[in-house]
């Protein structure tokens, strides 16, 4: 820096001679403006009532996600019917699979087969008798059993489409946890609406 007046410092290593260079003011601006800014940026992610998580942004975008594929529907009823018209539909189904792939899968394993919840594979049932059961056990759970309720997790309509997903999974008879609990009658065929007279 030839407009900077130099200047050799007295002592030397090993006959090394240094130069006095401060660090540069725009340097020090930027250390100790660093310094505040992560003051202020503790304080805000770690003290503000405005700051939010990933999971808050990953909760509002799951609204909104479920806001717009859910405004087809409106709201789900638990009855049959409408748990066999979910059943029939694949767009619905698959779903059905992502929420019990997030929330389910942990206990009853990837595919239902059953770790240490119940396979939902096979025809025998402890706690269902007919279609709409699955749904509440799903909303109540069996909490001195182990299985959590659902009712203030899910929505209702992530409910009847989970409950739906489950009950789809009858049939598949895949070898996991041992069958338990009491064979029960087949759910009934769907049928579907006739279609509107021209
Ligand atoms: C923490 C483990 C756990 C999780 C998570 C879990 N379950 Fe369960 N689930 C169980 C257990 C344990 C039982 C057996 C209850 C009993 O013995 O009465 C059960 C029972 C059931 C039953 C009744 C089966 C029967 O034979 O009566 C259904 C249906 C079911 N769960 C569906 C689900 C769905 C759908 C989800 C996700 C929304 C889910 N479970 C999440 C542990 C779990």
């Amino acid at each position: 820096m030839p407009h900077r007046k130099e200047r050799l410092l007295e002592h030397g290593y090993d006959e090394i001679r240094e130069y006095d260079n401060p660090t540069p003011g725009w340097w020090h601006a930027i250390f100790l403006g660093s310094i505040a800014f992560s003051a202020l940026y503790f304080a805000f992610w770690h003290g503000s009532p405005m700051a939010w998580t990933p999971q808050d942004s990953l909760a509002a975008d799951r609204t909104a996600y479920y806001a717009r594929v859910f405004r087809t529907v409106g709201e789900l009823k638990a009855d049959q019917p409408t748990m066999l018209k979910m059943m029939a539909d694949t767009r619905w189904m698959e779903f059905g699979a992502s929420i019990f792939a997030a929330n389910c899968a942990a206990c009853h394993g990837a595919a239902g087969a059953g770790l240490t919840g119940p396979n939902l594979t096979d025809d025998r049932y402890i706690n269902v008798r007919k279609l709409e059961d699955l749904f509440t056990v799903v909303s109540e759970g069996v909490l001195p059993k182990g299985m959590p309720a659902w009712g203030n997790r899910l929505t209702q309509n992530e409910r009847v489409l989970v409950a739906s997903f489950a009950a789809s999974l009858r049939g598949r008879n895949l070898t996991g946890r041992a069958p338990e609990g009491e064979v029960i009658p087949p759910w009934p065929t769907f049928e579907p609406p006739p279609p509107a007279a021209p």
